[in-house]
């Protein structure tokens, strides 16, 4: 897969290489390119943002560096899903990480300050698929860290990141509920015990004992993610 990630802090995306994903761009599994917005600039201070039509506080990014990015970087290559980062756009979650893994090549525009001239989007969409997706309900000052958390959840579904497939399946959200709570050794530390099912040998009772924790678990903390049934 490529990634692209298209913002005024590209060294940002460097941090992925501290994690497990450094070695699946190691491999060849993931290619991560990052692309400088300043680059696309022709004056002396080499300017993204200008105050908003209309007025109201802080700046937005120009459309003219904007389009000559996505010009340079939609030019060569798959064609790519373009996303762009806001707290105004659809909410990602474990199944748009799916939606992702499934795609050859991923463009990440990375909006600061009051966000971008909304016409960059719009032009965007003429060319290429564009989604405008927010990590959560909460602000922060870029997209940045956003798009890494997005490569991140998606990166780690392409077959050969994990090392063990299976731990893909179990975990929080793919079921639609939380993960059971997990223990390993030692049986006892500081005076608290390992429920005594997890270390019976009795695979029918563990199941059945984690099932019943993870509803537990999601009925308690998360119960906008039951069925209306459950
Ligand atoms: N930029 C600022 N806040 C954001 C959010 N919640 N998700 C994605 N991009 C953002």
């Amino acid at each position: 897969m490529i990634v692209e990630v298209v913002s005024i802090f590209p060294e940002l995306v460097g941090l992925l290489d501290v994690s497990l994903l450094g070695k699946a761009r190691g491999s060849g599994l993931l290619e991560v390119r990052a692309h400088d917005l300043r680059d696309f600039t022709h004056d002396r201070h080499r300017t993204v943002d200008d105050t908003p039509y209309g007025g109201g506080a802080g700046m937005v990014m120009r459309p003219e560096p904007w389009g000559e990015a996505l010009d340079a970087v939609l030019a060569d290559g798959p064609a790519p899903l373009v996303v762009f980062l806001t707290p105004a756009g659809e909410r990602f979650d474990q199944a748009m990480a799916r939606r992702f893994a499934a795609e050859e090549r991923l463009v990440f525009c990375c909006g600061r300050y009051e966000g971008i001239d909304q016409r960059v989007i719009e032009h965007t969409a003429a060319r290429a698929r564009v989604l405008e997706v927010s990590l959560g309900d909460f602000v922060l000052n870029g997209g940045e860290v956003a798009a890494l958390a997005m490569i991140e959840a998606t990166a780690r579904l392409l077959p050969g990141v994990i090392g063990n497939p299976e731990s893909l399946t179990e975990e929080s959200h793919e079921s639609g509920l939380l993960e059971y709570p997990a223990y390993t050794k030692p049986a006892e530390w500081r005076g608290l015990e390992v429920p005594p099912v997890l270390r019976s040998g009795d695979h029918g009772a563990v199941a059945r004992w984690r099932a019943a924790q993870s509803l537990e678990r999601t009925r308690r903390v998360r119960p906008d993610l039951l069925p209306p049934e459950a």
